[in-house]
């Protein structure tokens, strides 16, 4: 199989050309002013036009749930519809979260997230390892879990009783992580008072799902961001925070940055574009919006996205974690805390971002593919395998459309979730043609590709 994609607007995190990209196999192998088709081995070669268009390398999601056992049931995607969906809005690898229970093993838990996405994923994937426990057994797990290439873990602040970790162990896994020169992510929200005014928000009668903001102000997630950050620069390990949501959380990591504190910001899409108001919505409809940390004053927004313009925030993920309206959000109808968290935006993070970013001026192309791509392959080890437009990376590409015009709609929706967060919502832009390792995968929104293609990226310990 060989591609060449004829005259498109090739755009990286730094440049902006006009030029032809050859692909022999899973490989960008010839990048040049323009290349005759005529001069290429004809069999098997295909071609794409992409006048008028963006080329962009494949977009990385560096923060997905998938396989996700949670809040008493399971997210609804699986990698099926996951990888159909992330393809079809121009996402070519993700890095999916394990998130085993407290007396999971940890080997065995990575062998069955890995053996979710093995042989069914039409997207390549790779992953972060969460630590939800630390002893003896569990350190020599996290020490193989690496060298099988899961080169991050990820940590819980947040989460009482589930996921979260007590101050001696997070302190061993950050040790362990600097000696092993792996990435921390985590999520910084402090447990502890979460559950206490969650307890007394139900005491007071305030069960709805417009109070799950209220037990979880900013102030929660800047003292977790805060947390993670005196951890990192007592023991020098490389942090990340995730799905930063406000201006006091991000201003506690660029505090920590300013102190030599190795950290990375992480903005997610729906607190780029949804605010505190639709989680207030009546009839229980502030469910659909529910996630955490919380969707925020409006304020806050422009806080990110002049973060994301500026770099000081590194990428943009979408902590997808999709859950049924129907049934599984009306878990939570006598009590918000029992409400499964989380959002379903794989499929649309890429043309929200071009949509509300870019097309209204708050950043540019080149932080786009940043933020949604190049930082997640650098800081997660990947490049320039993956997040470039170079001789030698692999084909991962975007042939994208500027000129299109539509809406947001559960119809064009691949992932399982029952509604959709953007819905009706103006959509400037869309991927026309989206190549894994050179094949192309999904065409103008649907998926004509083949399951089981993507493969798992293996990383390699960077910090
Ligand atoms: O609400 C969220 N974010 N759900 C998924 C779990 C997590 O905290 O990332
Ligand atoms: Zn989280
Ligand atoms: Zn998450």
């Amino acid at each position: 199989m060989a591609l060449l994609i004829r005259g498109g607007r090739i755009i990286t995190a730094t440049d902006d050309y006009v030029a032809d990209v050859y692909c022999a196999d899973e490989t960008i192998t010839r990048i040049e002013p323009s290349i005759d088709p005529k001069s290429l081995p004809p069999k098997d070669l295909e071609v794409i036009d992409a006048a008028g268009k963006y080329v962009f390398p494949g977009f990385i999601d560096p923060h997905v749930h998938i396989h996700l056992p949670f809040m008493g049931t399971h997210a609804a995607d699986d990698y099926d519809s996951a990888s159909k969906a992330a393809l079809a809005g121009g996402t070519t690898t993700v890095i999916e979260m394990i998130c085993p229970g407290p007396t999971d093993e940890p080997w065995d838990a990575f062998e069955t997230w890995k053996s979710k996405a093995d042989g069914i994923s039409a997207m390549d994937y790779t992953f972060h390892m969460s630590v939800v426990r630390f002893d003896e057994s569990a350190r020599q797990q996290l020490r193989k879990i690496v060298g099988a290439g899961v080169a991050s873990f990820k940590v819980f602040l947040a989460y009482k009783g589930a996921l979260d970790l007590s101050d001696e162990d997070l302190f061993g896994a950050m040790k362990l992580a600097r000696e092993l020169g792996v990435i921390v992510t985590a999520h910084c929200e402090n447990a502890e008072a979460i559950d206490a005014m969650q307890k007394s928000l139900l005491a007071e009668g305030k069960t709805g799902p417009e109070w799950h903001g209220a037990s979880r102000p900013p102030v929660i997630e800047a003292s977790g961001v805060h947390h993670i950050c005196a951890f990192a620069e007592l023991l020098g390990t490389h942090v990340y925070t995730v799905h930063t949501s406000c201006e006091a959380a991000v201003r506690e990591a660029l505090a920590a940055r300013q102190r030599g504190v190795d950290v990375w910001i992480e903005a997610v899409a729906p607190h780029l574009v949804l605010d505190e108001s639709y989680a207030a919505r009546g009839d229980f409809e502030g469910a659909k919006y529910l996630m955490s940390p919380p969707l925020r004053e409006k304020r806050n927004q422009e806080v990110l996205w002049g973060g994301i313009k500026s770099r000081a925030i590194s990428t943009i993920g979408t902590d997808h974690a999709p859950f049924r309206f129907e049934d599984q959000k009306q878990m939570g109808r006598d009590a918000f805390t029992m409400i499964p968290n989380g959002i379903s935006s794989i499929q649309e993070r890429v043309d929200l971002i071009h949509t509300y970013g870019v097309a209204t001026g708050r950043m540019d192309l080149n932080a786009m593919v940043d933020s949604c791509s190049t930082q997640a392959a650098r800081i997660f080890g990947m490049y320039p395998r993956k997040g470039a437009v170079q001789v030698g990376s692999d084909a991962d590409l975007v042939v994208y459309d500027p000129g299109y015009r539509g809406k947001f709609s559960l119809e064009q929706s691949h992932s399982r979730v029952d509604y959709n967060a953007y819905e009706g919502w103006d959509r400037i832009g869309r991927a026309s043609v989206v190549t894994v390792r050179g094949r192309v995968q999904a065409q103008d929104g649907q998926f004509v590709g083949t399951l089981g293609r993507g493969q798992f990226v293996e990383r390699e310990a960077t910090h």
